[in-house]
């Protein structure tokens, strides 16, 4: 899988080096009030296990499935929710937390859909958050990482459903995107 990469933009030891100070700061920020995290399936799972075991607060954990690229590596600008009962938000204070921040559809659509269940807050944890213009604006409260405007894979995020368990993130050599119309 390595191989297929043109390039590493964060090994494993820097990722958890990161999570480590990520977690640190969502601790202190919810240190006396009841969290409810909702993973978005399946990007964040990865990022899910690692960066939850270092907070150290009793929390809710909740997922929601949503499917918006459809294969490709651009995106489809539909997102779709796949599971018919919405986590239970109402008076919670939520913690989103996706993989990437690419166009903003996806978190923007999510946002709303939970804001309409009238939760105390909301917040959001992205690994990484390309630098482009969004199609909606999303404001994001944690980030690993910013990076370019390029397609990447490992640690969770996928390209056709492959290189989530890769331990790294890197960006995929362009010879192992296919054409749009194959994909
Ligand atoms: P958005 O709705 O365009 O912000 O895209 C969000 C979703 O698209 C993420 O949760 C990922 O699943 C997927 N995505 C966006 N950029 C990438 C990428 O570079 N690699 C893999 N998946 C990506
Ligand atoms: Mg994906």
């Amino acid at each position: 899988m390595q191989e297929d990469l043109e390039r590493v933009l964060f090994d494993e030891p820097t990722i958890l080096r990161r999570l480590d100070e990520l977690a640190a700061e969502i601790s202190a920020e919810y240190h006396n009030r009841e969290l409810t995290v909702i993973a978005v399936l399946n990007g964040s799972i990865i990022l899910m296990a690692d960066l939850l075991r270092r907070i150290p607060l009793p929390l809710k954990l909740d997922c929601l499935s949503i499917a918006s690229y459809h294969g490709g590596t651009a995106t489809s600008g539909e997102i779709e929710f796949r599971q018919i009962a919405l986590p239970d938000v109402e008076n919670r204070h939520i913690l989103i937390l996706d993989d990437i921040l690419d166009s903003g559809v996806t978190l923007a659509a999510i946002r709303e859909k939970l804001n309409s269940k009238r939760p105390r807050s909301v917040k959001t944890c992205v690994l990484l958050r390309k630098r482009k213009p969004r199609r909606r604006p999303v404001e994001v409260d944690y980030v690993g990482f910013d990076i370019g405007d390029e397609f990447v894979v490992g640690y969770g995020l996928d390209y056709m459903e492959q290189y989530r368990n890769l331990p790294c993130i890197g960006v995929l050599r362009k010879e192992e995107i296919l054409p749009p119309d194959a994909a």
